[in-house]
């Protein structure tokens, strides 16, 4: 890194902006972990949530806030006097808290969604950072939907936010509606035209509805923007956010163009996306760049040859810069559990002494049907063993029977509140008969909306993984009813095995809504 280049400021929006993409719905628990790997990551700044949206979404902020002693956390809120006090109550107790807060500034935002005039919105601005500030010594700003708004009325937001006291100024391009030149034109135009913005944080947030939040972000930072919002693996409202995985990496590859870098530890990157992938069930398409799996794959013949001379002739930064292919040893049914720890820990996992005990039960069980044990397999077996929701029912037994002259019937048998119970019966199709056995014992009124089969590594012997999606009324905060989708996955070599699985986390995820409503009723979306 030169003398010269300088920071830009990481803000990761996953647990905010990503989770509000629908069915990323994540527990407080999986929240509490992800913000745990971010810290790891050496993001500078964690939004943790939007804590007026519902009593859960405050308590995951605040947990997040109380835990968390590296990164700056902060919570989102209107600029609405409530939310700033619950934003303040949630973020408070942080070693760094911050308070964002924004109000729509284009014309359509403001007539269509928020009924007011420039002026009123100003003032409104105005006096709620101003209020945001009494509270709390570090306040971001955003003028929403910013891209789409006038430069003019833009700067004299800017300007009054600025003699109010925000320290950080977000400029959103909230529907990914700018195309780069036009992007850094307008924060260019913000650098030159508003007073006082010398003392602040120019911030971005750029939306990817057409693919170029990325190219948004960076043409920012070329023109002098230095906080990116991002998410990891870009999820976020409709196409998401900015990925976090290519800002960083971008200013990391080609550190001449930008003069900058960040001080994101980038070998945590793959880490990092699994684990958010493994929680919002949002599957990652395999030419993602930086963290799908094909990123750093060679196909063709001519690819390869020139790999194994030099890696450089079409690698433009190395897997392991990005936290890939560090571990070299195979596993299989040989092997022992200190060998598997061993492995277990290289791949980033950090497991109690009972867990990895359970984990290896699961991976002898699999090197018996299988050869070769893969890091694809481990993965697999750590989220199927470990990583669930609260589990009110857990599937114990499952039987099927199925072909071209029978009719498809399975019986179930689960542990739940009651103890164990078992129902049995018959479906248009294997999958169709377990879910209806499984409901005859759970009975949780629910449509299912999505169900992909997907195998984890090659042949005939390969862990599928089945994940799903099922959509149902849940009770709301203002004592009506919403639907909300949650999401589910499952492992097994077994691949009705799997789906059974997948459906009971999916219903174990919903049942704790049902039976909580206050903690997991959002507000009305307000933002993207
Ligand atoms: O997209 C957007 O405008 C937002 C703001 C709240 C920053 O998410
Ligand atoms: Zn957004």
């Amino acid at each position: 890194m030169s003398v010269e280049s300088e920071k830009v400021i990481i803000f990761d929006t996953t647990l905010r902006d990503g989770e509000q993409s629908p069915g990323a719905t994540m527990t407080i628990e999986e929240k509490l972990d992800v913000a745990r790997q971010l810290a790891r990551l050496n993001v500078d700044v964690i939004e943790a949530g939007f804590p007026a949206a519902s009593p859960g979404d405050l308590a995951a902020v605040r947990q997040i806030a109380v835990e968390l002693e590296g990164p700056i956390v902060c919570g989102l809120a209107r600029t609405v006097a409530g939310d700033i006090d619950r934003c303040w109550e949630a973020v408070r107790n942080a070693a760094r808290p911050r308070i964002h807060t924004f109000i729509g500034t284009s014309d359509i935002h403001l007539e269509h969604k928020l009924r007011m005039t420039r002026e009123q919105a100003l003032r409104t601005a105005r006096d709620m950072v101003a209020y945001a500030r009494s509270l709390c010594v570090d306040v971001e700003f955003s003028p929403e939907d910013a891209g789409r708004a006038d430069p003019e009325y833009l700067y004299q937001v800017l300007e009054a936010v600025i003699e109010s006291g925000a320290t950080t100024l977000n400029i959103p391009d909230t529907t990914g509606y700018c195309m780069p030149d036009e992007f850094g034109a307008l924060i260019k135009g913000i650098r030159e035209n508003v007073r006082g913005i010398d003392k602040c944080i120019i911030s971005v947030h750029c939306h990817n509805d057409l693919g170029v939040a990325t190219a948004n972000s960076l043409m920012a930072v070329r023109q002098g923007a230095r906080q990116v919002e991002c998410t990891v693996n870009g999820i976020g409202e409709r196409a998401g956010n900015a990925a976090l995985e290519e800002i960083v990496m971008a200013l990391r590859t080609r550190p001449s163009e930008f003069g900058c870098h960040t001080d994101v530890v980038t070998e945590q990157i793959h880490f990092t996306s699994q684990m958010v992938s493994r929680y919002t069930n949002f599957r990652i398409q395999p030419n993602k760049a930086i963290v799908g799996a094909n990123a750093f794959a060679h196909e063709s013949g001519i690819h390869q040859a020139g790999v194994l001379r030099n890696r450089m002739t079409y690698e433009i930064m190395t897997p392991e810069s990005v936290g890939l292919g560090q571990s070299t040893l195979v596993l299989g049914k040989h092997s022992g559990r200190n060998a598997f720890r061993a492995h277990v820990a290289a791949l980033g996992y950090e497991l109690t002494d009972a867990q990895a005990d359970q984990v290896f039960a699961r991976f002898k069980e699999l090197s018996d049907k299988k050869k070769v044990v893969g890091d694809a397999d481990i993965e697999v077996l750590i989220e199927d063993e470990l990583y669930h929701p609260e589990e009110i029912y857990r599937l114990e037994q499952v039987q099927i029977t199925c072909g071209d002259h029978s009719i498809p019937t399975a019986t179930v048998r689960l542990s739940g509140p009651d103890g164990e119970m078992q129902d049995a019966d018959l479906g248009t199709g294997p999958v169709d008969a377990v879910y209806r056995a499984i409901n005859r014992i759970v009975q949780e009124k629910n449509e299912l909306i999505e169900f992909t089969v997907q195998s984890v590594t090659e042949g005939i012997d390969a862990v599928g993984r089945v994940i799903i999606r099922i959509q149902a009324e849940v009770p709301s905060s203002d004592g009506g009813t919403r639907v909300r989708v949650y999401s589910g996955r499952g492992a097994d070599t077994d691949i009705l095995v799997a789906s059974a699985k997948a459906y009971i986390t999916a219903l174990n995820k919903l049942l704790a809504a049902r039976r909580q409503p206050s903690n997991t009723g959002k507000a009305p979306a307000v933002t993207g």
